[in-house]
Parts: structure tokens; C-alpha cells; sequence
């Protein structure tokens, strides 16, 4: 998909179909009003017969309105206009989208990016509207036979501002919504991939390709002898019942200008599939278990996002990849490991395996003097019983380090709510044999997980998010199953304002806008 950003009247726009907002009840928009004005009343009267009442997701099609040049003018109903909040406005874009996309319309210019977002700028509306275009086409066919694929499909849209001085913030947000939406389609696409395809080797050959497509990244990774050598003996036991074998993935993005400035490091959960081992999981959906390496997938997507807006941050990604599987050779439920760190480690239940890799994998990231950690895991069902699917679970050892993280999730829409991660909780871990147990009964499932981690992450600011109900859909009435791409875009956000604290956002005046890029007797000004 092909987008752009650009200024001008409607009715001066040669395109396949202009699109506008209707608010509830009958009420025209700004640019529906020009429209109305240049046709002699058409979109009212078609409103007043009653073909549309503005009701939040309808549209309604329009062929050759006059004093138009498009060939189509498609009306979106947004509601009424005070309600117009984030959900409702992606609700309308995705509208929109969907019925381009039906109908024949091979490109677009969208007026929806005008609408007024009750205290939204456009920067977060085209940012919002590219993400939203991205995820309402996209599908998962590559296994599939015979592909679906529309006769005439949207391939281009051009997004309007209201005036040429919002140009360069609209084309900033633009690039960083593109590059986004690619870091959330690779995540998509990993989490969909079935687990015989999606194994940790295949996960590390996706780093190695990253890699080639980026000057600045660099990748590690590690087998198992080499793990064995650094003592992740929790790690390496989840990957004994499996024929895979596990693979530790480093990808290092180096953007500061100081190649020596400490990381801000991912570590995301990266079980192919999960069977649950030896106490294995029931086989009710245990299909589902192949998303449970989104955590390491939404890694990949951060850094491929990160790289291709070349954020002046260093960046590491550490991906413990591994398969959970029942089998002779399979850890079994009472053995005691030794982890990385030295502590010692009674695993009471094969199935609570995200930790076992992740404590290793947290030890592992202390090598490089990080700044921030951040680790990303389908972790607990419990999490899903507390939070459902719409927040991550959050738990950090620093206050400042969740504020961000809660504001970039509001900021994207990809929100985390906080958990609380006290010291009351800790002795459900207690074990009469090792240190620590891996599991703390069925009280605060979601909790005790984070606070095993927790005893591994005292050297550095760290957070981490449980993203068990996020990062896939069961499919229902409304969606359809698969992989999310949560939470890159919340990850990506927060890189983005570390990123502005380096370099404080240029405001670019339009007289630095190469004048070429507007098309002045297609569009004109609007102001
Ligand atoms: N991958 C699962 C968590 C999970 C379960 C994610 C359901 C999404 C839906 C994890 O490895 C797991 O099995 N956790 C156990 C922990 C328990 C044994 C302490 C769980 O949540 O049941
Ligand atoms: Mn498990
Ligand atoms: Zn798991």
C-alpha cells in the first residue's frame, strides 16, 4: 500500500474517490459541506431523503457528484460529533478502508485525517489512520492454496491536511506510521505461522535477514553448547522434551551517535509452541500455543521499525527461542535447575516455562550495562482472566519507566494498565528444596509470574508485559483470529519519545517543504 500526505480542496481532486465524514443525525462535515456547496445541495439532499444518518461505521457511495472531479465520493458516518474519541475514529477509518477496498477504488483521498478527535492532533490522526489503514487489510495467505484477492484492489491513499503548514508533521507522523505498521505485520505474520514452520531456528534465520536489510544491526546467535557454557541450564531445560533445538537471538541495533551509550534492551518470549510438557496442557485450543512466541515476534517488530526510522538509540533484542514438549528427555515436574544467575530454581510445573527462559534471558541482558529492560511475554492465563484482551499487564521496578510506558500506550492506543508487583506476593514462591519455586499457586497467577522475574532483574531499570490476552485474537463475532502485532506499536511509541528527548522534534515551516511535493493546481490552498 502506497500512502501520501496532501492539501487541497476536494472538489478539485482527480481520483477514483474522495472520502468525508457524516455525523450523526445528518450533519455535514467541513469537507462535506464544501462538497454540498460545489454540487448545489446534492450530499444534503441525500441526506435529507434519508439514505444516511451519519451512525458511527455507515457509508453510503456516490457516483459522479457534481462539481467533483473524483469518479466516487464515499460518505462515512462518525457518530455524534462530541462522542468522536480514538476508538470511534479508528472505527470509521477502518470503515472506510474496507469499503474502498470492496468497491473498486484503486486509490483514494481520504478527508477523514480533518475529523476533530476530541484532543487529537494530526500528527496522532495520520499516525492513527496509516496504522488503522494497515491493519483493516491485512491478511494472513500465505499458506493458503488459492488466495482471496480483491478484483480491483486499494492500492494508494493519499491522506488530507487542512492546511500546508500541518504538511511536514502530517509527512514525519506518515513515515513513522509506515514504518510501524511493517514492524507490526512482521510480528503478525510470525504469530500466525504455524509452529512446524515457526520453530526457533526459523525465528533466528528472521534476525539473520533483518540484519541484511539493516546497516546498523548486527546479530548474535547462540546454540546450545554455547548456553550451556553461560550456565542457562532453566533455559535449556524447557528445550529438553523437543526435537527443535533452542537458539538464544541477539540483535543489536546500533543508531546513538555514541556507539558506547547503553542500551535500552527487549527480551521477549519466544516458545514456538507450547504443549505445556509434561503437565500438559489440555487439547481444547492447544493450537493456540503457537502464538506463544509473540513476545520474541514483537521484538523483531520493534527493531524493524526502529531501524528503518533510524532512532538515534542503541537497541538490543534478546530472543530465548524454544520448543515446550513432553518426552523421555522432557524436565519433569519437581527438578531442580540451576539458573544463570546462581540461583536455583524447583520446577513444580513443567507449563510455566515463559520464566524459565525469560530469568535466563534477563541475566543474560546485565552483559550489556542496559539502561532500560523491557521484557514481552505470553506469560499467564491468568493475566487474560484479570485484563482480558484490550490491556497488557505491567509490572516495573521503576516509576518513572511505567509512566512511559503507560503514556506511549495511551498515545498508540495500544494500552497497558499496571500491576502491582509488592514484595507481599514473593513468599508464594517459596520452595522447600530450591530458592524459588517456578510456580505461586493460582492466587495472582499473573503477579507471582512477574515477581520470579522480578528477582532476576535487580540490576537495571526493568518492566515487564504480560501480553497473554493482547498479542492474538481468538477470533469472535467482531475479529478474526490471529496474531495482533501488540505491542509494537506501544514499544515503538515509547522508542519514539526517547528518541525526541534526544533530538527534540524539528518543526518544519512549509518554505522547507519541497514545493514540487504540492500539487498546487490539483489541490490548492486551503486555509
Ligand atoms: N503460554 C502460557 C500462558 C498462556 C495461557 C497464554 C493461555 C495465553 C493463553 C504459559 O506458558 C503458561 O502455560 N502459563 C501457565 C502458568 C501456570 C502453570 C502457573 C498458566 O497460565 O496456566
Ligand atoms: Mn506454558
Ligand atoms: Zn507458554
Amino acid at each position: 500500500m502506497e500512502f501520501s500526505i496532501k492539501s487541497g480542496h476536494p472538489e478539485k481532486q482527480r481520483t477514483a474517490c474522495i472520502v468525508t465524514g457524516i455525523y450523526e443525525p445528518r450533519r455535514l462535515s467541513d469537507v462535506a459541506k464544501r462538497i454540498d456547496e460545489v454540487s448545489d445541495g446534492y450530499i444534503s439532499n441525500i441526506l435529507r431523503r434519508g439514505d444516511l444518518e451519519g451512525k458511527l461505521g455507515q457509508t453510503l457511495l456516490l457516483h459522479s457528484v457534481p462539481g467533483t472531479l473524483a469518479d466516487r465520493v464515499l460518505l462515512v458516518g462518525c457518530g455524534r460529533e462530541r462522542e468522536l474519541g480514538d476508538t470511534q475514529y479508528r472505527k470509521i477509518i477502518s470503515q472506510a478502508i474496507l469499503t474502498l477496498h470492496e468497491t473498486g477504488s484503486m486509490e483514494t483521498v481520504c478527508y477523514l485525517t480533518d475529523l476533530n478527535v476530541r484532543g487529537r492532533d494530526i500528527a496522532w490522526r495520520v499516525r492513527q489512520a496509516i496504522e488503522t489503514a494497515h491493519s483493516a487489510l491485512y491478511t494472513f495467505d500465505q499458506l493458503k492454496s488459492k488466495k482471496n484477492t480483491a478484483r480491483r484492489p486499494l492500492r494508494k491513499i493519499v491522506f488530507s491536511v487542512n492546511s500546508r503548514r500541518e504538511l511536514p508533521i502530517a509527512e514525519r507522523a506518515s513515515r513513522e506510521a509506515q514504518a510501524i505498521a511493517a514492524g507490526i505485520k512482521l510480528t503478525k505474520d510470525l504469530g500466525n505461522l504455524p509452529a512446524n514452520i515457526c520453530t526457533p531456528s526459523y525465528l533466528a534465520d528472521e534476525a539473520k535477514r533483518l540484519c541484511t536489510l539493516h546497516e546498523k544491526m548486527s546479530c548474535k546467535i547462540l546454540t546450545e553448547n554455547q548456553m550451556e557454557k553461560k550456565g542457562m541450564n532453566a533455559l535449556l531445560a524447557v528445550a529438553k522434551g523437543s526435537e527443535q533445538p533452542p537458539r538464544l537471538i541477539v540483535l543489536e541495533y546500533k543508531g546513538a551517535k555514541k556507539k558506547e551509550d547503553s542500551p535500552i534492551v527487549f527480551v521477549g518470549k519466544g516458545v514456538t509452541f507450547d504443549s505445556g510438557g509434561v503437565s500438559i496442557k489440555p487439547a481444547s485450543n492447544m493450537d493456540e500455543m503457537k502464538y506463544d512466541m509473540c513476545g520474541a515476534a514483537s521484538v523483531l517488530g520493534i527493531l524493524s521499525a526502529a531501524a528503518e526510522l533510524q532512532l538515534p538509540l542503541n537497541i538490543v533484542g534478546i530472543m530465548p527461542a524454544v520448543e515446550n514438549m513432553p518426552d523421555g528427555r522432557s524436565v519433569k515436574p519437581g527438578d531442580i535447575v540451576t539458573t544463570m544467575s546462581g540461583q536455583t530454581v524447583e520446577i513444580l510445573n513443567t507449563d510455566a516455562e515463559g520464566r524459565l527462559i525469560l530469568c535466563d534471558a534477563l541475566t543474560f541482558a546485565e552483559s550489556y550495562k542496559p539502561r532500560t529492560v523491557i521484557d514481552i511475554a505470553t506469560l499467564t492465563g491468568a493475566c487474560v482472566i484479570a485484563l482480558g484482551k484490550h490491556a497488557h499487564g505491567l509490572y516495573s521496578n521503576h516509576n518513572p519507566l511505567t509512566n512511559d510506558l503507560l503514556n506511549a500506550g495511551r498515545f498508540s492506543g495500544d494500552r497497558a494498565w499496571e500491576m502491582p508487583l509488592w514484595d507481599d506476593y514473593q513468599d508464594q514462591l517459596d520452595s522447600p528444596f530450591a530458592d524459588i519455586s517456578n510456580v505461586g499457586g493460582r492466587e495472582g497467577g499473573s503477579i507471582t509470574a512477574a515477581c520470579f522475574l522480578a528477582r532476576f532483574a535487580k540490576k537495571f531499570q526493568w518492566a515487564h508485559l504480560d501480553i497473554a490476552g493482547t498479542a492474538w485474537s481468538s477470533g469472535g463475532k467482531k475479529e478474526k483470529k490471529g496474531a495482533t502485532g501488540r505491542p509494537v506499536s506501544l514499544l515503538a511509541q515509547y522508542l519514539l519519545d526517547r528518541s525526541y528527548e534526544i533530538h527534540s522534534p524539528v518543526i518544519l515551516t512549509p518554505e522547507d517543504f519541497p514545493p514540487d511535493e504540492i500539487d498546487e493546481n490539483e489541490g490548492g490552498e486551503q486555509e
